[in-house]
């Protein structure tokens, strides 16, 4: 009996430590996230609407294929040809502003690639392709 109970103890007290040292982890995280989420509230709130909204509707429409980094590396990454890199700078400079929007407003085969990029005049109004545009050209940070 005694020596069950010592057993029963002992498993508790193992319990109880590790029971705490998860819950300690989860607090240190929560507050990291804590901290970087007001950080990136705070870089929002900073930029011009223009970007704000270029940002939403790229992250919400384009970064399942072209990556939220812009890299190329989305979900659909195995496409073929792979979505354009918009933090490739030598690649960027081959397309100016209006080959860009004409690219977004109109899809990729209406500037001679591939028709993997579906065309999305529909979707947006002139305006707002040109946020994206803008948004498009921060990925290369210059
Ligand atoms: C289904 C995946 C997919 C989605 C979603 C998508 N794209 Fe693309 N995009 C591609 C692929 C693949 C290419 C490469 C086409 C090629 O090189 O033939 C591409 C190419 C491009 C290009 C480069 C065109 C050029 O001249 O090389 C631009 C600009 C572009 N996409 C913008 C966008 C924007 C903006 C959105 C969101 C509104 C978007 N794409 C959404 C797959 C996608």
């Amino acid at each position: 009996m005694r020596i069950r109970n010592v057993a029963l103890f002992a498993a508790l007290s193992v319990l109880v430590v590790t029971g705490c040292g998860k819950k300690q982890d989860k607090g240190a995280k929560a507050s990291k996230n804590a901290v970087s989420a007001a950080d990136s509230a705070a870089a929002a709130s900073k930029m011009p609407y223009s970007l704000k909204e270029g940002k939403r509707l790229y992250n919400h429409y384009c970064g399942v294929c072209h990556g939220e980094t812009g890299d190329g590396a989305g979900q659909y990454y195995g496409l073929t040809p792979s979505p354009a890199n918009f933090t490739d700078k030598a690649f960027m400079k081959t397309l100016p502003d209006e080959v860009l929007f004409k690219a977004i407003n109109e899809g990729s085969a209406s500037v001679g690639k591939s028709n993997m990029c579906p065309p999305w005049g529909n979707s947006f109004n002139p305006e707002e392709i040109e946020f994206i545009v803008t948004y498009i050209k921060t990925f290369t940070g210059s």
